[in-house]
């Protein structure tokens, strides 16, 4: 392939190896020049004809024949922008681990100077067994990106930790390593995050616990992933990314009018902002002054953003959060019909360190004729990016 960046895609055998082939063919179409290196464990759940056909490329298997190209283990990471072994089994990573080199993969792997990532993929069982988590902390530890395994349904049928994060996640990673442009290339991104404020007059105001973090993490995987991102934000704690437009809001009515005015020049407005639902019916210009009697705050409700752009929605992705405690996913799939979504994060704003100003976050993504996709709790920016995988789906092509 002339002049493409080049990804070699270890597979080893693990059920999660039948998608593979899928996993090639977006790289492929990604622009990348994939060298598929398999394990014999691997031939038994994918055919190496499969990842050839999508590759183009000869698959280099356990068949491969030393007196013909000695050096094989040598070359084949030469020049690559990145090795991916997906799936990776405990017996590869117990291997990687203790610098094992019985067969192709792991001697190229051992060979390579290119940034390695692997992505475990087994059953619960096996994961959470101390010698494979001792055999992941080592590979951290030297420097190998391990690519968390997502909660799910195993192929057994057992849920659980341990499933292989889905393939378009794992592709833009390899994008990313390889510097070739995200999935989000020329697509105008708008984010809101933090709180509002509302003001009661002129020196106190009503507002709600947020940090903007998960607002904040949204707009750099976004632009990461090649978007042109504006972020509009009330006064947040968070540190904001560079590289992408900020306009700074206090008030709901603020935030209203700035999304509304950049809503229809988007492709997909993400509303992690935490917008007060209330606020006080009549601010005092000045300040309230301490008297005998306690005022009373009379309030009066917000515009809900969401529900002013959803009649001009159009071909536009929207992406809308919900903090629930209870009956998450009934709760969120009725949110995500009223206010014309296509996607919805569900938070269980019931836990501990997840969250409200938490550096992690722990969601459920709903999205329009899909199951409910479960998170395990992870830190925002990976949370993030697994928000984006999911709405980049409901992206209309771009006009050429
Ligand atoms: O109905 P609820 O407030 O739980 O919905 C949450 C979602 O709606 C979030 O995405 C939030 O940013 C958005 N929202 C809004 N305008 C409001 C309140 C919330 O767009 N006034």
């Amino acid at each position: 392939m002339n002049g493409a960046k080049k990804i070699v895609l270890g597979v080893t055998g693990g059920v999660a190896a039948y998608k593979a082939p899928e996993l090639a063919r977006l790289l492929k179409k990604g622009g990348l020049d994939v060298q598929v290196v398999m394990t014999r464990a691997a031939e038994r759940f994918v055919a190496p004809l499969a990842l050839r056909c999508v590759t183009g490329n000869a698959v280099l298997t356990a068949d491969w024949d030393a007196q013909t190209d000695p050096y094989d283990h040598l070359f084949v990471t030469r020049g690559a922008s990145a090795a991916l072994i997906a799936p990776a089994t405990a017996n590869f990573l117990a291997k990687m681990a203790h610098g094992a080199a019985d067969d192709l993969l792991t001697t190229t792997i051992l060979a390579a100077r290119c940034p390695v990532y692997v992505a475990p993929s087994m059953n619960p069982a096996m994961l959470n067994n101390p010698a494979v988590r001792e055999n992941i902390r080592i590979l951290e530890k030297r420097g190998i990106n391990v690519v968390p395994p997502e909660v799910g349904e195993m192929a057994d049928g057992e849920f659980g930790e341990g499933r292989l994060p889905s393939i378009e996640y794992l592709a833009s990673l390899m994008m990313k390593a390889a510097g070739v442009a995200g999935d989000l290339a020329g697509r105008r991104v708008l984010v809101t995050a933090g709180p509002t404020v509302e003001p009661i007059d002129a020196a106190r105001f009503i507002s709600n616990r947020s940090s903007g973090k998960m607002g904040a993490a949204l707009a750099g995987a976004a632009r990461d992933r090649g978007a042109d991102v504006t972020l509009i934000h009330g006064p947040v704690t968070a540190r904001l990314p560079e590289g992408v437009r900020r306009v700074s809001v206090r008030t709901a009515v603020e935030m209203l009018d700035a999304v509304t005015s950049r809503f229809s020049d988007c492709d997909m407005l993400i509303m992690a902002a935490a917008v007060a639902d209330f606020r006080p019916a009549r601010p005092s210009a000045g300040k309230i002054k301490k008297g005998d009697q306690s005022p009373t705050l009379a309030l009066e409700p917000n515009p809900d953003i969401l529900e002013a752009v959803a009649k001009i929605k159009g071909g536009r992705v929207v992406v809308g959060f919900a903090a629930e405690t209870e009956n998450l996913i009934k709760n969120g799939r009725d949110k995500m019909a009223a206010k014309n979504m296509d996607v919805i994060c569900v938070n269980d704003v019931g836990g501990e360190d997840s969250g409200f100003d938490s550096d992690y976050n722990e969601v459920t993504i709903l999205c329009r004729g899909e199951e409910p996709l479960p998170l395990r709790r992870a830190d925002k920016p990976s949370v993030a990016n697994r928000i984006l995988d999911v709405a980049v789906k409901f992206l209309s092509a771009p006009v050429a």
